[in-house]
């Protein structure tokens, strides 16, 4: 593994952004470069076979630019990640990543808010279960949450809104569970007001630091960590004027402007 080399994340959209943000704090001399299918998203809403087709080619993408390791931030991509093989870089699911953080909890129950194709694909379950086959789980689907959060211009009583037809079901018939992992990257951007309108949920899980500690653990074990990097490039398909405003908002330092690039094409 060239230490010198990149780290790729890639999302659908903006949603990636919340672990960009926790890569670039936590290992600031690492270069990044970040990809958001924006025209693309929400993948949620896709087939399985025309997820798999999109994320080969952002994948094709990321080993033109030699990166060493791949995060995939999309919880909806990640339950895929068995399709994703022949690539010379190890790549990390970040469902695995708040499985993991789930079970060192170890809430007797835990509530999973995700896009409806991680929900019905029921990966965190899975996977959670595997390891604590006590901890009942549960999942939720959103239809629209991660489009709303993608849009970047939907009002909080929308998204409030979308999350009491989606989140208020698991909530109201399961009053006693205090744990909620943010199964989708969109929905750490909406943390405030999920906290505020369901504050039964007191340990609200996001896995982006988890996946963070993957890749640290893998650059560890690799003797691959960058001493002389720090650059955070973005490519995005979306609008890049979104993606250069949402990184200031939330702090991230952009090596130059985003660049639009399309490189995946759906079936
Ligand atoms: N950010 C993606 C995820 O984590 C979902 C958004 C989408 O549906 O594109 O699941």
């Amino acid at each position: 593994m060239n230490a010198n080399a990149p780290i790729g994340i890639f999302d659908s959209g903006v949603g990636g952004y919340t672990v960009a943000r926790a890569l670039q704090k936590a290992l600031p001399m690492e270069d990044v470069i970040y990809y958001g299918d924006g025209c693309n998203a929400p993948y949620g809403n896709r087939s399985k076979e025309d997820i798999v087709h999109l994320v080969r080619q952002i994948l094709d993408f990321m080993a033109s630019k030699q990166v060493k390791a791949v995060g995939i931030a999309c919880n909806t991509i990640s339950t895929l990640i068995d399709e994703f093989t022949g690539y010379d870089f190890p790549i990390f699911s970040i469902v695995q990543a708040g499985a993991d953080e789930v079970v060192k909890c170890a809430p007797a129950k835990a509530g999973v808010l995700s896009t409806c194709f991680t929900a019905q694909t029921g990966a965190y379950a899975k996977l959670i279960n595997a390891a604590a086959p006590q901890i009942q789980v549960l999942s939720q689907g959103s239809v629209n949450l991660a489009a709303l959060v993608e849009s970047g211009t939907a009002s909080d009583g929308e998204i409030a809104a979308e999350l009491h037809d989606s989140l208020g079901l698991m909530a109201n018939a399961n009053p006693d569970v205090d744990t909620l992992v943010l199964g989708c990257t969109h929905y750490p951007l909406a943390r405030d007001i999920i906290a505020r309108e369901y504050p039964q949920f007191t340990n609200i899980i996001d896995p982006a630091m988890g996946q963070v500690e993957q890749l640290r653990a893998c650059l560890a074990a690799n003797n691959a960590f960058n001493d002389n990097g720090g650059s955070l490039k973005v490519f995005t398909s979306g609008d890049c004027a979104k993606y250069e405003a949402l990184a200031a908002r939330l702090g991230m330092k952009l090596t130059g402007p985003a660049t639009q690039l399309h490189v995946a094409t759906p079936l």
